[in-house]
């Protein structure tokens, strides 16, 4: 046990110190590429350290490399820092190191997957006998509930796609709105359907998918069809309204499936659960744990209405496997691998941790800080906001280019040397975007450990950098 004492006791001292230096140090890393290559790189080690040792070492090369999504002023992409509970968790995940495939190689994982998978169902308010998969991501959650929409479609067209693969079968049609996440785009080329099978529709003023558009679509020529849809996209979280949506796509025999990577946890929220009225007739839904229910990464979750398609594209048969005598699950009949970690033990965690209330509590406080955010940049000089103040917890802002006879051109460099700017300050950190062919800075919110006061010190920091980078382009 001394070598797990010495290499975990330094693990767990240089967590906190992770953690609790946070607030103090730059959200930003401070080191490039190359300094990171210097220091960790050099020939292949002939011979082993000792366990503690390592650990300090790779602590000490990786310093500055870090980025503080962990922490309370880190709004880029859409990216979740992980609560104590469910952090905790994922260490034991990695400590038992169980393969939580199957429930004889994996008994409490698989039994405590199948309670967080239940608890997610109620939370997201889901069929409550649908089918599900923890998986790496929502990018894998996709794979997964397209395989059963591939897997259904074609069965109703007497195609068995699982025994006879695509070529030669129907060919399938897509329809996505132009929205889309590029996941998507890979999850169809992951199953064989490949980009072209996609037809991008157009979208509203506000970014949702309207029924006369869909309804065209689906009439456009008979194919079997899979339906995608956005519960929210990631610039202006945008809901399509599956109320009138999904309805149409059903009485055209379509599957649709839902991209909720983040949008989908407004459900847990009595004040934004409406924008979802009517999600709950889709067949597939794909989200993540990493993101708004700030569990560690790598924990995305796939939900099927049916479990029948679900089990025939992702289920495996082996000679070897003798299955649980009392019909205990065995996650690999529902994930696209094999061995794997119990990603459903930090979703368990955390939904102890904070609740069906902390929950709630938590999506709100986000949407409320992103408003804020978003607002109070805005009220800036020189600052747009192109889709207005957000409605969930993604703004946009655009900073204009002072001189005199700016052109868009000009406006979009100046908008991606503001976000680097304010990165480069190091009170908080955003990612940029792109929205109507023009470039923003996107204020993404959902991290748990975002406070009030975050609000006031990033608008705050974000001033004087607007301030200093006009004043440096006009002089
Ligand atoms: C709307 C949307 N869909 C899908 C994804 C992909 O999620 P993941 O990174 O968990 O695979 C993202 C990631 O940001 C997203 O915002």
């Amino acid at each position: 046990m001394d070598d797990f004492e010495a290499a975990l006791g330094r693990a767990r001292e240089h967590a906190l110190a992770f953690l609790g230096g946070l607030d103090d140090r730059p959200v930003a890393a401070t080191v490039t590429a190359a300094e990171l290559r210097q220091r960790l790189g050099g020939p292949l080690p002939e011979r082993g350290e000792p366990p503690a040792q390592v650990v300090d070492a790779l602590v000490a090369a990786t310093e500055g490399g870090h980025l503080g999504s962990a922490g309370r002023r880190f709004f880029g992409w859409v990216i979740g820092s992980p609560l104590p509970a469910a952090l905790g968790a994922d260490w034991l995940v990695s400590t038992w190191d169980n393969n939580a495939a199957i429930h004889a190689s994996s008994p409490a994982g698989s039994v405590a997957e199948e309670v967080a998978g239940d608890w997610i169902k109620q939370i997201l308010d889901l069929p409550r006998d649908a089918s599900f998969a923890f998986t790496t991501g929502c990018q894998m959650a996709h794979f997964t509930g397209l395989a059963a929409a591939r897997n259904a479609v074609l069965a109703a067209r007497g195609w068995d796609v699982e025994t006879r693969g695509l070529a030669g079968g129907p060919a399938i049609r897509v329809l996505a709105t132009e929205h889309r996440h590029g996941t998507v785009d890979r999850a169809l080329r992951q199953l064989g359907l490949g980009t072209d099978s996609l037809v991008a529709l157009p979208t509203d003023a506000a970014s949702r998918l309207q029924p006369e558009t869909l309804a065209r679509a689906l009439g456009e020529r008979d194919a079997p069809t899979i339906v995608i849809l956005d519960a929210a996209d990631l610039n202006v979280g945008a809901f399509d309204p599956f109320e009138a949506l999904i309805p149409l796509a059903r009485a055209a025999g379509a599957w649709t499936h839902v991209d909720g990577a983040f949008g989908l946890w407004a459900r847990a929220s009595r004040r934004y659960r409406d924008r979802t009225r009517g999600i709950e007739l889709a067949q597939s839904w794909a989200t993540d744990g990493h993101k708004w229910l700030n569990t560690p990464k790598d924990i995305g979750i796939a939900v099927v209405a049916e479990p029948a398609p679900h089990r025939a594209a992702m289920g495996l048969a082996a000679s070897y496997i003798v299955r649980a005598a009392d019909g205990a699950r065995d996650a690999m009949d529902f994930t696209p691998d094999w061995t794997r970690r119990a990603r459903g033990i930090p979703v368990w965690a955390v939904l102890r941790e904070l609740g069906r209330e902390g929950v709630e509590a938590m999506i709100d406080r986000c949407c409320d800080f992103a408003q804020a955010i978003t607002t109070g940049i805005g009220a800036f000089e020189g600052v747009v906001l192109p889709a207005g103040a957000p409605s969930l917890n993604q703004g946009l802002v655009r900073f204009l280019d002072p001189r005199p006879g700016a052109t868009d051109a000009d406006h979009d460099a100046f908008t991606l040397r503001m976000v680097a700017a304010i990165n480069a300050e190091g009170t908080a950190f955003f990612s940029t975007g792109q929205w109507q062919g023009r470039r923003t800075m996107r204020i993404s919110v959902v991290g748990a450990r975002t406070r009030p006061e975050d609000v006031d010190l990033t608008v705050a920091a974000v001033g004087r950098v607007l301030a200093a980078e006009r004043a440096a382009l006009q002089a």
